[in-house]
Formats: structure tokens, sequence, C-alpha cells
């Protein structure tokens, strides 16, 4: 085993807690510490269940009547303590709502909701004295500002990515309560930006834990396959915390008779390689490995794939042969309840229909999905197109735009750099040519190779040029991504079904080419002639004419059709056909198949 310090890791390391101090609005009282990866493999108390709300869509109990701060913050005191007491926001009088769950599908007044919710909970604790708890939340859409026992402990911005909080110093023995301010509102100068095509269900997304680790312990660790050597691991360790001081840690891999001790020297990083010649992860042998990384008394326990993804001219080529991604695209919406997905069972249902349906690949649109996606993905063998909401007109100029994307990004590397699934990082969706956008994209390209230099680059394009006999990809954004990803939707926006195949497409670029969106609407369930729009029969012949004009593309090496499952949009209102459901869905928001599910079957089946 070669022992190996770099500079890189501990850069890595210290850029990743920049950004989230940066991302918690550097408050001076909340403690940002390095992001906690895998709590599922960890020593937690989960929060999940029922959470008090009030609904506070003019921010009283954040501003004054000057709208200034409250200094002492109205709901952080909301407990009774006299009957004289003026206390207008009281929680525990107040109406309850489930974490994790969306608030619109959980309740008629917030359907449409766009603001602030308080969220209170109680609960009952008894510390360890050397340990440190963090407070971990899975995803919080959009903006959280998090109090515990009344004190400020940190904020983050992002709907779809994690964060944590050391709590040590607020947590108490016996009765204590954490509150949260969920702002979903959406701005002009977040990302994503105003107009999206999906819903924007507010709330605490994900589920909710206070993470107990030792005084030192490891934030971060990665274990990879080595690209270019299929007998060698290689992997880095980050270790945080209040006491981070050299020590050991050991690695083992049972299965492979593995057991590697790594010295953490004087930095709190280390990065190492050993040899190991695991089966190879793949869609036909999804194999994981229990993997346990010990330190300072605490054993984080993982399951790990181990793959190489490459392209190699117009090829992608998995474990070093040429592969063609039969995909679809999905929503992070539950196929059993309508509101945003975020359970293990969530995720299985989901992702088996994909399996139904031939799939080898999954396009996770358009922003990190729950981490159950991740790890049932592994399970399943499912490999996985990840995505930041770079989407449509995000503010390419704005130097404050681009730190929250590129925030929201290392966020989803890193709580993901781990999973043998997911073989790409998209950088955005639909976003126009415009020389802002070019070097906004760009930027973040050099961050996810910087972050993680094993898995392919890509990001979804709508930009190609018309020209005689059909069409150009010729976006210069194509020249930074290592795939290129293109949204065409013939026979539903543009031209008609008929006309799909006789289109030639050509490329300025030698490589390979992911048809990342096509499709068309259909209410489930409404049946006419094929050039009826909104019938089956509609959908089902702009997928036969489609999958002709793939065929066609030489350089293409997959596809992720849109979509799995009609999901909800406030730009679909169509009365008795969409009523606010984007219906392009293969599979109705009741789970009933369309019959251009069919036709997508029979194709894969064929590939
Ligand atoms: C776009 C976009 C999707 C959208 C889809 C549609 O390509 O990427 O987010 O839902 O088309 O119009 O249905």
């Amino acid at each position: 085993m070669n022992l190996v310090k770099t500079g890189w890791v501990v850069v890595l390391s210290l850029m990743l807690t920049a950004s989230l101090a940066e991302a918690a609005g550097g408050e001076s009282n909340s403690i940002v510490e390095p992001l906690l990866q895998n709590v599922s493999g960890r020593d937690s108390v989960s929060l999940d269940g029922q959470w008090t709300y009030i609904i506070d869509p003019y921010e009283n109990g954040y501003y004054n009547h000057r709208y200034e701060p409250h200094t002492h913050g109205y709901f952080k005191n909301a407990k009774m303590t006299s009957p004289s007491q003026l206390l207008e926001y009281n929680f525990d009088t107040a109406d309850k709502i489930t974490v994790p769950g969306d608030w619109n599908t959980q309740e008629e007044r917030l359907y449409l909701y766009e603001g602030t919710v308080w969220y209170n909970k109680n609960f009952r604790f008894n510390k360890d004295r050397d340990r440190n708890y963090l407070l971990y939340f899975g995803a919080v859409n959009y903006k959280a500002i998090v109090y515990v026992n009344g004190n400020k402990v940190g904020e983050h911005e992002g709907g779809f990515t994690s964060f944590n909080f050391d709590i040590t110093g607020f947590l108490k023995d016996g009765d204590n309560f954490v509150t949260v301010k969920v702002d979903n509102r959406r701005e002009r100068n977040q990302v994503p930006t105003v107009n999206t095509d999906w819903w924007n269900y507010g709330g605490i997304t994900r589920s909710v834990s206070i993470v107990s680790v030792p005084s030192a312990y490891v934030s971060d660790y990665r274990l990879q396959l080595d690209p270019n050597d299929p007998n060698t691991l290689n992997g880095s360790l980050v270790v945080s915390g209040t006491k981070a001081r050299p020590g050991k840690a050991v690695i083992a891999i049972p299965e492979l008779g593995i057991k590697e001790t790594v010295r953490i020297n004087d930095t709190s990083s280390v990065a190492f390689s050993f040899n190991a010649k695991p089966e190879l992860w793949s869609p036909q042998t999804p194999k994981l490995y229990d993997v346990q990384i010990s330190y300072n008394g605490e054993t984080i326990r993982d399951r790990i794939g181990f793959r190489t993804i490459k392209t190699n001219g117009e090829d992608i080529e998995l474990n070093g042969r040429s592969v063609f991604l039969k995909g679809i695209s999905i929503h992070e919406e539950s196929p059993l309840t309508s509101g945003r997905a975020w359970s293990e069972e969530d995720a299985r249902t989901l992702l088996q229909w994909a399996k139904e349906l031939g799939c080898n690949f999954v396009r996770l649109a358009h922003y990190p999905h729950n981490e159950h996606m991740l790890k049932v993905a592994d399970e399943m063998g499912l490999m996985v197109w990840s995505e930041i909401p770079v989407y449509w007109t995000v503010l390419f100029d704005n130097n404050a735009v681009y730190k929250k994307a590129e925030q929201q990004l290392g966020e989803m590397i890193h709580r993901d750099i781990n999973r043998a699934s997911v073989i790409m990082w998209s950088m955005a969706n639909e976003t126009p040519s415009t020389e802002a956008r070019l070097s906004f994209i760009s930027s973040l390209i050099k961050q996810a190779r910087e972050l993680d230099d094993t898995r392919l680059i890509t990001a979804a394009m709508d930009t190609q040029s018309t020209t005689k006999n059909g069409i150009l990809i010729d976006d210069p954004l194509a020249s930074e991504v290592d795939i290129i990803g293109v949204n065409s939707y013939c026979g539903w926006y543009v031209s008609e079904a008929t006309k799909c195949a006789g289109l030639k497409w050509e490329s300025e670029y030698h490589k390979p080419i992911i048809m990342s969106e096509l499709g068309a609407g259909a209410l489930q369930g409404l049946h006419g002639e094929s050039n009826e729009r909104w019938t089956e029969e509609f959908q089902a012949s702009v997928y036969v004419h489609n999958l002709e004009m793939v065929d066609n593309m030489t350089a293409l090496r997959g596809l992720s059709p849109w979509i799995l499952k009609d999901f909800r949009s406030p730009r679909r209102p169509l009365k008795h056909v969409q009523d606010f459901w984007n219906r392009k869905g293969l599979v109705s928001e009741k789970g009933i198949r369309k019959k251009a599910w069919y036709v997508l079957r029979d194709y894969y089946e064929t590939k």
C-alpha cells in the first residue's frame, strides 16, 4: 500500500467547507461543519415524524413591523410561560405536519403556497459527554434557517442537497426543540430561478436526524477503482471535529480480505491506494461490497460498487466495454402519493418501473434526488445521470448565483461520490447559448472535474441548429462536456411525428450523444386517432417515429425519454386534460401505463 498525502484532498475539504460556510450565510453564530456523508451508515437519532407548523406568509415571525429581523426571534421562545404573556404564535397549539414530506400535498391551504412555514419539533435527548452532535437535513426546499432551543445554528439555501450543523453546544440533556423557518419562494437570483416545469414543493422534504460522532470523526471518504488499473483501489479520508488529531483509520472490505490501516498525519486529510481485485459493478452484475471505515471509536458502514466509466470517441465504455444507455427520465415525485418522493419505498417503486421498461439507465431530473434513489440504483444495477438545477434561464452573469450553483454541485458530488450507479454529472438543462452561460457552466465543469475526476460530465441542450435536411449539434457547450445531451421534441413542439424519422442529425463533435429528452403528452385513457393530440395513440405514434429517428443517429449512445410518470407542474393548466399535470409520462399519476410505454419497452428489448 503506498500512502500518499496530497494537497488536493486538503484543498478539497477546505474548499467544500468554505463554500458551505458561505452557503450558510456565514452567520457568526452558525458553526458550519463539513458536510456529513452516508448518515444511514452512522450512529443517529431520527427526528422524522409529526412536527407542528405555523404558516407565516408575511414572515412576521422573523421581521418586526419595521421589517428588521427580530433580535430575540418571535419563534425561538414560542412557548407559553404565563397566561398574561402575549403569544400569537404558539407551536404547542399549532397543527401537525409529517416530516419528511412536502407541505403542498399534506394541507389543502398549502397546495399552491409559496412563502414561509415555521416547523417545530420537541424531543428529549441524553448527551454523551465526549461526542459531537450534528443536526442533519436530507433537504429543505428552498431556504432554511435552523434554531435549536431558540439559538440560531445556521442557514442553508438550495432545495435538493443535504446540510448539517454542529449543535453540540446547543443541545441539552432532557427537553429540546428544533425550529426551522422554511421559505420556498422562487427568486430570480436563485438556482433554479423563477421559471421551472415542475411543482415548487415546499417543506422539510427529506429526513432529519441528529448524528452522533466522536470528537474527531471521518466526515468525508471516497473509495474508487483506479480508472487505469482494475487491481487498485484509490481512496481518501477527511477527518473533522473539534479534536481532529493524528491517528489511524482502518478501511476493511471483509469479502476481499482487505483490512488496511491508514495513518492520519498532521493534516486532517489523507489519500491512499491499495491492491484489490473486486468483481466489477455493472447493470448485469451490480456487485456491492460491505465497506467499514473505522476511526477514533466510530465505524462507518457503506456498500460500494467498483467500476470504471470512460468515453472513447463516440462510445461510452463501462468497465472497458461499449454500452448503450437504455434510459428514462424521472422527476422526484412519489409513484404512490404524487407528492415529493423521499422514501426507500418510493425509490424502489420508481426504479422497478424503470427496470420493467427494460432500462439500464435513469436520468434523475432536474436536481439531485434523495439518497435512497442512488443507493437503490446501486443495488438494482441502474446507471444514473445526476443533475444540478441550472435550468433554463438562471442569471448566468451573476457571481452570487454562480456560487449557489457551485455550492449545490459540491454538495451533490460530495454526497454521492461513492455511488457506482452515478456515471455522469449533469451541469445544466436547456440553457440559452450565450457567452455568460458558457463561462458559467465551463467554470462548473472545471469544479466538477476537480472534485471528481472519475466520472463523465454532461449537460442537456436544446440549442441545436436546423439545417436544410435536418439538425446540427453546434452548441459550444458541447465542446466542454464528455457526453452531449440533446433534448428534442419532434412531433410535439416542432414538426409532425411522421417527419421525424427523416431528420438527419449531424454533430460538430466526435463525442457520444444521449437523447436526454423526447416525448409527447397524453391523458391516460383518452383514445382516438394517432393524429389527435392528447390521445394515447398520438403519444405512441410520436415514440414510434422518434425511435426510428434516433436509430439513424450514428453517435447516439443512449436515450432518456421524457418521462417515466406524469408529474405536477404549474405550467400545465389545460382543464380536463392537464389540470396542473405534465402529461408526458409513460405512466399516469395513478401508475397506469399508456400505449407509449409498450412502444419504448419493445424498442429496448431489441437493443
Ligand atoms: C423541457 C424540459 C422539461 C420539461 C419538458 C416539457 O425539455 O427540460 O423540464 O418538463 O421539456 O416541456 O414537458
